[in-house]
């Protein structure tokens, strides 16, 4: 499945929202299209008002008329349920389906996304109108597949969801006793005697239980994937050869296990809009692609022949970029650079929200394809250029190039966001990062993992904080170290069990044998301080005091109350062999230590050649392979390279030019 959206041409296109124009508009939109060589449009993700203004009563000749124009003009529609935004009369009728915030505030209509996802009213709305549009539309030759609802990532805490989080519970943990042992009730005389007596954690005195926290994220990511599921096999049942996916939403607030959700997915599909402005938008795109391509590994199998993992980047900015209190407005030709990026890593193409800028409404100024300034616009002339460059880049095929394996685990990154954690800096998405970054920058190729994923050819295991660690995943650990791969663990790996308990006998419980070294005391360090490490580089955020136990010290703390004590260690264990890193360095000293570390494992950078800033992407598929490069330095680079550069379509002999920001894709020698 997915087949639909990734076996033809790479996508292009974006949300497109006729609802918010004259139909004189859409004529004009479809000619514009063609222009710019869209190929795929989201059609209604925020139109439920516009499609049943009335519970039960349903207008549907507009949206005809736009199937059907598209259609007559080539263009292929990812057809949205509208589920995310409900039209006032639900709101009004159905006040009891309004969110609650842990506060106990109801919200109130005027936004979007205001609904409690467990609500029986919201879900029987939800159905009906998804069913509407699958008895309507699940045969219109248009459609390429359907897009549920829109980034799925909302909360509440009301009666109902209270209701469902014990029955939740109950199935997870089966008897009271399991589950006060869970979450060490015995704390703060918090042991539950009835299940009436457990509720959402609602805001309280003081410090949550650990243990409740982290079973309401792994809850309500269930309770979401519920309602998406709901949607999905009624789509299905309509038409069985129409893909059915939904747009991830990335962020460590999103209560959503990503990696979970990608089995109830035809495609993963992703979000990205980077918050950074400098070379950490590039950092971030980069990331995004790895995670999603790791994902997609978790999908149902895609049918492309090479078994490439199949994922879309659904949504991107094509102009400003959202920071701190204001917009930044993207160089020119960055967004082809973005784009391609994310191609390179194996996205079937570029979408964007959205095509054209709307008039009013409360995303009046986030950019589009079509500017309010119409068409003869700079970002509309570098749209036009993207769809000839995606249309040039359709041979490009094949897994990308990666022996580094990178874990993010989503019950990690919401185990560290708890309160009462020895300090306010922990964070397991920061750490993947900035391994992720420092792994980037020295140029190997990664690919991201969940625990207990297959690790074939994976030389280097790398483990940021991931703090959560059941007696599976330390086993798979062992195996991948123990039969000869390597390893990467930073502070606080394995510091707790599955239900955030601390395991006993020194830091990191989970993986004292494996590091061969533990720790006995932690020392966190205050917002920008920082300790000197032997090899001159600094460590920030933690540090440790170390105890080896058959680990070597590779770099020592240089000053301060650690001062002549081990910082950063490796162990032999088996074949392989393990580094621990008890503090974050900084990004220079992490990415030569990085560098150094997949050196010993046998990993070779993507392409040597490629200085700093100049990004490299292979993907290979049997003979053949492609070779992607970003410049993302302000100056001129040649690279030695051979093959054929597709996007000018010109034969290199010996070594590829590339301009300040410029992009090359060459096509190799076949091997
Ligand atoms: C998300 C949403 C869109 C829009 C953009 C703005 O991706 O799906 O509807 O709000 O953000 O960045």
């Amino acid at each position: 499945m997915g087949g639909m959206w990734t076996e033809g041409p790479l996508c292009y296109g974006g949300d497109y929202n006729p609802e918010q124009w004259p139909a004189r508009v859409w004529a004009e939109d479809v000619a514009l299209m063609r222009r710019a060589r869209v190929n795929l449009v989201t059609v209604g993700v925020f139109a439920w008002s516009r499609l049943e203004p009335q519970p039960g009563r349903y207008h549907f000749d507009w949206l005809d008329q736009v199937l059907d124009l598209l259609h007559d003009g080539g263009i292929r529609v990812a057809l949205a349920t509208p589920t995310a935004s409900p039209p006032p009369w639900f709101t009004l009728a159905h006040p009891e389906a309004l969110p609650v915030t842990a506060d106990g505030v109801r919200l109130h209509h005027g936004s979007r996304d205001t609904y409690c996802a467990v609500a029986p009213a919201y879900r029987q709305a939800a159905r009906r109108i998804a069913g509407a549009l699958a008895d309507r539309y699940a045969h219109h030759p248009a459609l390429a597949g359907w897009h549920v609802h829109n980034e799925y990532g909302t909360s509440c805490h009301c009666e109902h969801t209270a209701s469902a989080f014990r029955r939740w519970l109950a199935d997870r943990h089966g008897d009271l006793a399991t589950l006060n042992d869970a979450w060490v009730t015995s704390f703060w005389s918090q042991h539950y005697t009835d299940w009436a007596q457990l509720s959402t954690p609602r805001a309280t005195q003081y410090l949550a239980n650990p243990g409740q926290l982290l079973d309401f994220r792994r809850f309500w990511s269930d309770t979401l994937l519920g309602a998406y599921a709901e949607q999905r096999d009624l789509l299905r049942a309509a038409n069985p050869r129409l893909p059915v996916t939904t747009n991830y939403v990335l962020g460590d607030w999103v209560p959503v296990d990503h990696a979970r959700w990608a089995a109830e997915v035809d495609l993963v599909a992703v979000d990205h809009y980077p918050s950074a402005v400098d070379i950490g938008a590039e950092e971030q795109t980069a990331l995004v692609g790895d995670l999603a391509r790791g994902w997609a590994r978790h999908a149902r199998p895609s049918p492309a022949a090479d078994g490439t993992p199949a994922w879309l980047l659904m949504e991107s900015a094509p102009n400003q970029i959202h920071t701190a209190g204001r917009m930044h407005t993207k160089e020119p030709g960055r967004m082809l650079r973005h784009s391609l990026a994310h191609v390179a890593r194996g996205s079937h193409g570029a979408m964007f929200f959205q095509w054209r800028a709307p008039a009013g409404g409360a995303e009046r100024f986030h950019s589009a394809l079509v500017t309010h300034a119409g068409p003869d616009s700079r970002v509309f002339r570098e749209a036009v250029e993207l769809g000839t460059a995606l249309q040039r880049l359709a041979e490009v095929r094949g897994p990308v190039e990666a022996s580094v394996a990178l874990v993010v685990d989503a019950a990690s990154g919401w185990a560290l966001r708890h309160p009462g954690l020895p300090s306010e800096l922990l964070d397991h998405h920061g750490e993947a990062a900035a391994a992720h970054r420092g792994l980037w920058h020295a140029g190997y190729g990664c690919d991201v993992v969940v625990p207990g994923d297959p690790l074939p050819g994976y030389r280097l295991l790398v483990l940021p904080a991931l703090y959560l660690i059941d007696d599976a995943t330390a086993e798979w650990v062992r195996e991948h170290v123990h039969g000869g791969g390597h390893l990467l663990a930073t502070y606080l790996s394995g510091v707790a069990d599955e239900h955030a308990r601390v395991r006993l006998g020194g830091y990191p419980g989970a993986l004292r044998d494996v590091l061969g070294v533990w720790a006995e005391e932690f020392h966190p360090l205050a917002d920008g301080e920082q300790v000197t490490l032997s090899d001159g580089g600094t460590g920030r955020i933690w540090a440790e005091t170390l105890r080896p136990a058959g680990a070597e010290v590779f770099t020592a703390y240089a000053d301060g109350v650690l001062d002549g004590r081990p910082a950063v260690t490796r162990h032999r264990y088996g074949a392989g062999l393990a580094w621990y890193l008890s503090t974050r360095p900084d990004d220079d000293t992490y990415r030569r230590l990085l560098a150094r570390a997949a050196r010993a494992a046998g990993v070779r950078p993507v392409c040597p050649q490629a200085p700093d800033g100049v990004e490299a992407v292979r993907r290979r598929a049997g003979r053949h392979s492609w070779l992607f490069l970003f410049n993302h330095t302000d100056r001129q680079h040649r690279i030695a390279a051979q093959g054929v550069e597709l996007l000018t379509d010109t034969t290199v002999e010996e070594a590829v030019t590339l301009p300040a920001g410029g992009v090359a894709v060459l096509r190799e020698h076949p091997r």
